[in-house]
């Protein structure tokens, strides 16, 4: 890790990972804000950020405990001391003796959408003599995992709370099929109708006589639909804390904190220059990253090592010059790098390591 403490942006090494610590704590506060005078409260999703300094900062403005991807995300977490985490994914095969493992020293709490696997997780929990807590995960209509909603929920959380080791603490149902829509009026009716989908399994299981705690859903693009919805519990949203190109797009108003800091290698033609940053940098499953500065000059195309910009009227651009991004998908960005080089009015103030970056097991 270089000591770049007290540098300018200008200054710095580049290709750098940036993160303007005013923007960060404004969306933490931000969001803390929104869940403060209601029933539901912010569980957000660490997998953007993947960093404990981060989600730490989250815990003290107010979350009930974190959202994690990834088994490996949520040690990481718990290494750093964080007690209540959500795996909100199913963790199936030679994983689960690494969960209780965890559980041990851990709140953790993870999905299941399947007897078979759910079984398997109460004989390791039995096994070791440990409780582990369970969410069962209902499709809200994303159509990605969860057990359907009606008749088959309604069967799958009856073996669920009779399984031995396991403590069935209530539902899940990400709406991800919601959060992107741009248009605020769609996206708030698909949002209203999988969290009807999701409040319903509540009030059938209920009704059943089934204890259901928590109803865990949301993310950055419906936390404001999905946290005031009735019966929701808690929010899961994760990328308003960082943002990216993808989310300035729906317009959810959040500041823009990541950035990528480069500079330009190489300037062979006065409409074309090349960048020290490409795939390895930044990524491109939601587009290009977007140039920012200077003005008047476009991102036109990213290879391993280098990005190409084109002149759209801007100054001329000479090598050592430098330019910031912002990349069109915050999650898989932050993932490439080990730190964040952290700003504050242009200077840099620290290096904060992403310390879940790869965990993919
Ligand atoms: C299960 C789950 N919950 C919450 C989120 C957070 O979403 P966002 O990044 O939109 O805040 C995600 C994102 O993919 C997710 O998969």
């Amino acid at each position: 890790m270089s000591n770049w403490a007290g540098v300018t942006t200008l200054e710095i090494d580049t290709p750098a990972l940036c993160l303007d610590a005013d923007a960060l704590e404004h969306n933490i506060e931000r969001m803390a804000a929104f869940f403060q005078q209601r029933p539901a409260a912010l569980r957000p999703h660490c997998k953007t950020h993947k960093c404990p300094t981060i989600a730490w900062m989250q815990l003290r403005a107010g979350a009930i405990g974190i959202t994690c991807a990834k088994l490996g995300e949520a040690e990481v977490m718990a290494q750093a001391g964080i007690r209540d985490i959500l795996i909100a994914n199913q963790i199936v095969g030679p994983k689960i003796p690494r969960l209780i493992g965890l559980a041990a020293y851990s709140d953790v709490m993870v999905a299941v959408d399947d007897i078979a696997n759910a079984q398997d997780l109460s004989a390791a929990a039995c096994a070791a003599g440990a409780t582990l807590r369970v969410l069962m995960e209902v499709d809200a209509g994303m159509d990605r995992c969860g057990v359907p909603p009606g008749e088959p929920s309604l069967a799958l959380a009856r073996q669920l709370v009779a399984l031995p080791g396991l403590r069935f603490e209530g539902i899940m149902g990400y709406e991800g099929h919601a959060v992107m829509i741009p248009d605020p009026a769609e996206r708030r009716a698909a949002t209203e109708k999988a969290m009807g989908i999701l409040v319903g399994v509540r009030d059938l299981l209920q009704d059943a006589g089934l204890p259901v705690g928590i109803v865990s859903a949301g993310g950055t693009g419906t936390y404001d639909v999905t946290g005031a919805y009735p019966g929701v519990t808690e929010v899961q949203a994760g990328s308003y804390a960082t943002m990216d190109a993808r989310y300035d797009t729906v317009g959810v108003g959040f500041e823009r904190a990541l950035t990528v800091v480069a500079r330009v290698i190489s300037a062979p033609r006065e409409d074309m220059v090349v960048i020290d940053a490409g795939l390895k940098t930044m990524t491109t499953e939601f587009g290009l990253p977007t140039l920012v500065h200077p003005e008047g000059w476009a991102l036109q195309s990213l290879s391993e090592e280098h990005g190409k910009l084109r002149r759209e009227g801007g100054k001329p651009l000479r090598p050592g010059d430098v330019v910031t991004l912002v990349p069109s998908h915050g999650c898989t960005a932050i993932n490439l790098h080990d730190a964040y080089v952290v700003t504050r009015d242009d200077r840099v103030i620290g290096e904060w390591p992403i310390a879940a970056r790869g965990c993919v097991r």
